[in-house]
């Protein structure tokens, strides 16, 4: 297995108190998938759920810089749960086989994402 990229990112939790899907629906849907968003509001504390995807996404954009010469918006970036809480990246323009992995952790003010992209 190659290491081809790492990242990481940490964001403020406090920037996305109180967003609503109904009020901030323009960025909420500028960033996050349908999933992302049914994921994070169906939780009590919705915004560290949503800041540690934001930090995951720029992880992921960050290990992805030299895998693939071309940007790709946030919105290509999917981050979903397995049954065990784990957390998986999906990206809509992988190139070739290199494969996300990704850790994230969160406090009450702080959110924290690790990414590394392999190749087998
Ligand atoms: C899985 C586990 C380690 C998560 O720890 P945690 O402190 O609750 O997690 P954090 O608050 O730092 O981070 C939450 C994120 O962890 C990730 N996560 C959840 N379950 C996970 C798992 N089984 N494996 C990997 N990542 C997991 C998720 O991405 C979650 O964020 P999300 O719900 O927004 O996607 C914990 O629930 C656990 O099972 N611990 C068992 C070990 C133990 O007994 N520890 C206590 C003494 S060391």
């Amino acid at each position: 297995m190659k290491i081809l990229g790492i990242g990481v990112d940490i964001e403020s939790v406090e920037r996305f108190h109180g967003l609503t899907i109904k009020s901030d629906s323009q960025f909420l849907n500028k960033i996050y998938t349908k999933n992302e968003l049914k994921y994070c509001f169906s939780h009590k504390k919705h915004a560290q759920h949503l800041a540690v995807r934001f930090a995951g996404k720029e992880a992921v954009i960050k290990a992805m810089n030299g895998v693939s010469g071309k940007i790709f918006s946030v919105k290509d970036i999917n981050i979903i749960n397995t049954d065990n809480g784990s957390p998986v990246v999906k990206i809509s323009k992988i190139y070739g086989n290199a494969r996300v992995l990704i850790s994230l952790s969160h406090c009450h003010d702080k959110a924290i994402a690790f990414v590394v992209v392999v190749r087998d």
